[in-house]
């Protein structure tokens, strides 16, 4: 598996107490305590019941379903038993659990600053049958933009260097225009740019009229396959200055064509055949993506 952050749920999701969530392999429980949302691993260590299936939250710790044994959260709770903590990070209805993270990092920063200046706005939910991390990667694959999704011209898709704990490109998609989008004849040129800060989200800006902000998320399933989680962030100011309905309107309209692209995305995607790739030049944002991913390997 890899580490790194992982969307974990939207809230809506979350049961009053204790939600069982799988990363992958790993089995963890999101506790709503008293001292906010947290995250770990699910197994009691006492015989490995999933904690998450029948246990209960008492204050900050968790009373397992099998023998009733207290279990704290974290190195620091006390007692006998514990198990791990994982970090969480929860703004506007979206929830993210790190594996082997620390709190902080660029993430968290990202996060913390669009909570400022932008409304997220949870989006939708979809199962695939398909590696988390190709979900991740489409938004570095500069050349599927036109023949799977019908954009006018190739992006350009070129990487921007940055740090090591994130991975960014930048290309132009031309769009036809919209409601939304004007300018030009037909066709409306609108700048984007994806950051992945794990193998399994990725944050697009995207420029244009009514800039805005998209957060895919890919969270791998323990029988195979993902989640793809899609939410958006809208800046305030925009939000603000348009009448509800409005707003209302336009963020449906951003909702249903990004449902759409990955509904485009998908057939490919769930009947990829495992072949040794021949890459060429175009690749080279998906190779920097896939080294990118590479580092997050964990055992
Ligand atoms: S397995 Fe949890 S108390 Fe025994
Ligand atoms: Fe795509």
């Amino acid at each position: 598996m890899y580490a790194g952050w992982y969307q974990a749920a939207f809230e809506h999701e979350l049961h009053p107490g204790l939600t069982p969530v799988d990363l992958g392999p790993a089995r963890i429980v999101l506790a709503r305590t008293p001292d906010g949302l947290r995250a770990a691993d699910a197994a009691c260590p006492h015989r490995g019941a999933h904690l998450g299936h029948g246990g209960q939250l008492d204050g900050s710790a968790i009373v397992c379903p099998f023998h009733g044994k207290r279990i704290g959260i974290g190195e620091q709770a006390p007692g006998r038993y514990r198990v791990r903590e994982h970090a969480v990070l929860g703004y506007g209805g979206l929830v993210f659990a790190g594996w082997e993270t620390g709190d902080g990092g660029p993430f968290a920063e990202l996060l913390d600053k669009l909570a400022v200046t932008h409304l997220f706005l949870p989006g939708f939910t979809l199962p695939a049958r398909v590696r988390a991390d190709l979900v991740i990667e489409n938004a570095f694959d500069g050349t599927h933009f036109r023949p799977v999704h019908g954009i006018g011209e190739d992006p350009g898709l070129t990487l921007v260097p940055g740090d090591r704990d994130s991975i960014t490109a930048r290309g132009v998609f031309v769009l036809p225009k919209s409601e939304w989008q004007r300018g030009g004849e037909k066709s409306v040129a609108v700048p984007f740019e994806a950051t992945a800060y794990s193998p399994h989200v990725v944050v697009s800006r995207m420029g244009g009229d009514y800039p805005y902000v998209a957060i895919t998320a890919a969270t791998p399933r323990r029988e195979g396959g993902c989640v793809i989680r899609f939410s958006l962030a809208v800046p305030l100011s925009a939000h603000e200055a348009m009448p509800a309905q409005r707003s209302e309107e336009l963020y449906r309209y951003l909702l249903e064509r990004s449902r759409a692209g990955v509904e485009q995305d998908l057939p490919i995607w769930e009947n990829l055949i495992d072949v040794e790739p021949d890459y060429d030049n175009a690749d080279r944002t998906v190779l920097a993506f896939r080294r990118f991913r590479d580092q997050f390997r964990s055992a």
